[in-house]
């Protein structure tokens, strides 16, 4: 076989994310301080991928590009691919077909999570040179997802998002496709929400007589699309960290495993991990329970988060209950005055998402 490539989609709308993705890709949503499009480029380089397709929208495309560069970051070579709309996924494997020619590829979500990482469906990929290998998972909720329908070590039947599912099993972002797959996206035709779906296309290998196989993941998977996905993933990935402590702790406790980024200060502050504390963060006689990723240069001040992630320049303060499952973009600043009369002040963007317990 020849050697594999790997497609990353980081292209997309991302509204489930909203407000965030006004101002940001939804890819480069920090999970333990990381971007999650860094833990499909890492699978990748793991599994000895070198060179990699980034799939990218007019309007996020330029900071991905920034915060991802050339690869060589990752020991890989990233190419980036404009995808002038959203059309679907199998409208990204077209939009792609340039890059990818006709090697054999690995495509990834970008905003996906795979806790074992791919080398395991490379591997079987190799071995077995099907048309089409699917990763699927066992969910509870299958009508929200893609779902396959097996017969033995066959895939018989996929449908998007079912009204009655026939299995539990949903296809997670992760694929590996011979290239035959992009005439099976050409043949296709949209689907009701006007999409070209990798679903359809994949059936049509199916349909035509194509070998598609199903590989049962092993471990975790996770989309990040909305609010509690990334909640849980952040959790999933804190809870796997090695404990680190390489920033400054004044009169300041640390329970369990946390990593403490160097240039961090604590000052009669307490960190109950699992947590990320980043670099430059400035915690002042508050509380940080556990689940929570503080990014690089917050500061939290006379307050409690748990349960949260910051990005990067954010502010807590003055805060008299506990903040928690919140996620807070770029230089959010929250604070508390003993001004009166006492009443809630606000200055918030579109879609936001405000409750006071
Ligand atoms: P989705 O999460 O299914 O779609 P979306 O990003 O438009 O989000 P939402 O439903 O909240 O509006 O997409 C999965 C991944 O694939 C994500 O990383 C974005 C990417 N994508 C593309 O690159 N091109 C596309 O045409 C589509 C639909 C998605």
């Amino acid at each position: 076989m020849q050697p594999l490539k790997g497609l990353i989609l980081s292209g997309g709308k991302g509204t489930r994310l909203r407000p965030i993705t006004h101002t940001s890709a939804k890819q480069l949503v920090p999970v333990a301080n990381k971007p999650v499009l860094f833990y499909g480029i890492d699978a990748m380089a793991k599994a000895g991928i070198a060179e990699i397709g980034i799939n990218i929208a007019p309007e996020t495309g330029e900071e991905i590009k920034e915060v991802a560069g050339d690869g060589s970051a990752f020991g890989v070579k990233i190419t980036y691919i404009l995808q002038d709309e959203p059309a679907g996924l199998a409208h990204a494997v077209l939009t792609a077909e340039p890059f990818l020619g006709d090697s054999p590829f690995v495509m990834y979500l970008g905003d996906n999570l795979l806790q074992g990482g791919i080398i395991d469906l490379v591997t079987a990929f190799k071995a077995n040179e099907p048309d089409a290998l699917i990763l699927l998972t066992p969910v509870p909720d299958p009508e929200h997802f893609g779902v396959a329908e097996l017969d033995g070590d066959r895939v018989v039947a996929l449908a998007e998002k079912p009204p009655e599912p026939k299995t539990n099993l949903a296809l997670v972002g992760v694929y590996m496709f011979m290239p035959l797959i992009h005439d099976a996206a050409r043949a296709i035709e949209p689907s009701a929400r006007g999409e070209l779906e990798i679903t359809d296309a994949i059936q049509h290998l199916v349909d035509t007589g194509r070998r598609v196989e199903p590989h049962i993941v092993q471990g975790w998977w996770k989309d990040t699309g909305r609010l509690d996905d990334m909640l849980e993933a952040n959790r999933l990935v804190l809870d796997r960290m090695e404990h680190r402590v390489e920033g400054e702790l004044v009169e300041s406790a640390i329970e369990g495993r946390v990593v403490i980024e160097e240039g961090a200060t604590l000052t009669r502050a307490t960190v109950r991990g699992p947590a990320i504390i980043g670099a430059g963060a400035v915690l002042t006689d508050c509380y940080i329970g556990p689940y929570t990723a503080i990014g690089e240069g917050c500061a939290v001040e006379n307050a409690e988060v748990e349960h949260s992630i910051l990005l990067a320049g954010s502010t807590v303060r003055g805060l008299d209950g506990r903040m928690e499952s919140s996620l807070l973009g770029r230089n959010v600043h929250i604070s508390r005055s003993d001004q009166q009369p006492r009443a809630f002040r606000f200055m918030v963007g579109d879609n936001s998402e405000i409750t006071i317990l």
